[in-house]
């Protein structure tokens, strides 16, 4: 059994790298942004899957985040200890080292951490628009500081180990493996949690095993649609749409922990005929989740960033406890569900080339009518050895063609505006983003980003 052992840092800000074993024995992955509160979910999905051989883990994070990485690798150890399975657990701010040592780098970073997500949420909330952490002005800030630093990592990995798979949850995941694809040349896939948790909640409902579940998605990350249903190859999406019909607002199961509760009205469903993803909410029912976000604000809960401050903090208080050898409860308020079951599927399907279908962020080639193959989208693929492939799905409808182009403009425009530092295209990203009023609104919403966010956005500086 690995000790959970009290390693002091060394010069180069590693630690464990003595606990590792010469002889390269099976798997080994890099987790970058490894003090994330939501790593030991992670952790503990690699201890549940049997036939990956997974020889360590090494979280990766900066130096100023090394003393939540330390309570983080701390209990992952005692989560190793107190299973049947064994990999040795390292943590390093060396991020050099390990990415040359990985063949899965799993990325899952915040730039800025939470205090930045919580300038995101609220700055457009000041000039009624909704402020969110991936979707409208929220997402947008959000990528401009994050694709610089997600492609400075590809490219690093590119350099020092070009045969891994970087498998990214980092946010704006769409847009985050987008960016990637188009400007590095490094094997990519972007993953989310909501898929799944979409295709779990409906096999829950149905009382079936989700095994016998398959779902035609079609869309963008956190713009999707699940527009066929199939149990054991019938399609059942009509039951569905009556089901999700006659829902109370108390029979909502909070399937994404981190969206407010809402039901679909039937009138809706019933003009178009598909499962929405929750965060559709922001699109359409904008007027009522902008009241539910500014009532937050007025009684005191403050936006999504400041309640997971709070959870987090407790969250991290039971990481501490040594007696604390399980997932806290208190993991299930955060959003991430089945984050770490779709990992490992997606890590099982590329190591041992098992062919499976999922649902992941990835070069559309035709997969979508209505959008050019080089852009990324969240749908079917076959994964592999080989890696994904996305599947062509039926024509996309009318009904949500021009939202799912317009938020893909408004993507493309923010990568570039990301990549070049051009305030021109910054504005127009935002000028297409549905969740955006008006020119003058984008303009003063734009300056408070690129002024609160200054010391991450030096391409902007001239
Ligand atoms: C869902 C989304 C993630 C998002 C998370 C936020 O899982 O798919 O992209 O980061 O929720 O959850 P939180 O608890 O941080 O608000």
């Amino acid at each position: 059994m690995l000790e959970d052992q009290k390693i002091e840092y060394d010069q180069d800000n590693s630690i464990g790298w003595g606990l590792r074993s010469q002889m390269k024995s099976g798997i080994r992955i890099a987790v970058i942004g490894g003090g994330s509160s939501y790593t030991p979910e992670l952790i503990s999905g690699l201890l549940d899957v049997d036939d990956l051989a997974i020889e360590q883990v090494t979280l990766v994070d900066i130096p100023e985040g090394r003393d939540k990485m330390e309570i983080i690798r701390a209990f992952c150890q005692r989560l190793i200890d107190h299973s049947n399975k064994k990999f040795i657990l390292q943590a390093t701010c060396n991020r050099h080292q390990a990415l040359a040592d990985a063949d899965f780098v799993l990325s899952q970073f915040r730039v800025g951490g939470l205090n930045a997500r919580a300038r995101d949420e609220s700055i457009p909330l000041k000039y009624g628009v909704i402020g969110q952490e991936t979707v409208g002005a929220g997402g947008f800030a959000s990528a401009l500081r994050t694709i610089p630093v997600a492609l400075e990592l590809a490219r690093e990995l590119e350099e020092l180990n070009p045969a891994a798979w970087l498998i990214n949850f980092t946010n704006p995941s769409g847009m985050i493996t987008e960016a990637l694809l188009r400007y590095q040349g490094i094997r990519t896939i972007g993953l989310c949690n909501v898929p799944i948790t979409i295709e779990r909640t409906i096999a829950e409902a149905l009382h079936v095993s989700p095994d016998v579940i398959s779902i035609d998605f079609l869309g963008l990350n956190h713009l999707s649609f699940a527009r066929h249903v199939y149990v054991q190859g019938k399609d059942i999406t009509p039951l569905v749409l009556e089901f999700l019909k006659n829902m109370s607002q108390e029979a909502v199961k909070n399937s994404v922990a981190n969206i407010p509760k809402e039901t679909w009205a039937p009138y809706l469903l019933d003009a178009v005929p598909m499962i929405p993803n929750p965060y559709l909410q922001y699109y359409w029912n904008t007027d009522v989740m902008l009241r539910k976000q500014l009532a937050d604000i007025e009684n005191g809960k403050g936006t999504r960033a400041i309640q997971v401050m709070a959870i987090e903090a407790e969250l991290f208080k039971q990481y501490q406890n040594p007696q604390q050898v399980t997932l806290p409860e208190l993991l299930m308020q955060r959003g991430g569900a089945y984050y770490s079951t779709v990992a490992v599927m997606l890590m099982e399907s590329l190591a041992l080339n098992k062919r499976r279908e999922m649902v992941v962020n990835v070069k559309n080639d035709q997969a979508l009518d209505v959008l050019p193959a080089d852009s990324v989208v969240e749908v079917p693929a076959v994964i592999d050895g080989r890696g994904a492939r996305a599947i062509t799905m039926e024509p996309v409808p009318l009904e949500v063609k021009g939202l799912i182009q317009q938020v893909k403009a408004y993507e493309q425009l923010t990568i570039e505006a990301a990549v070049e530092g051009h305030r021109g295209k910054a504005l127009a990203a935002l000028l297409t983003n549905p969740l955006v009023p008006s020119s003058e609104i984008a303009h003063k919403i734009l300056d408070d980003i690129l002024r609160e966010n200054a010391a991450y956005l030096p391409q902007f500086a001239s």
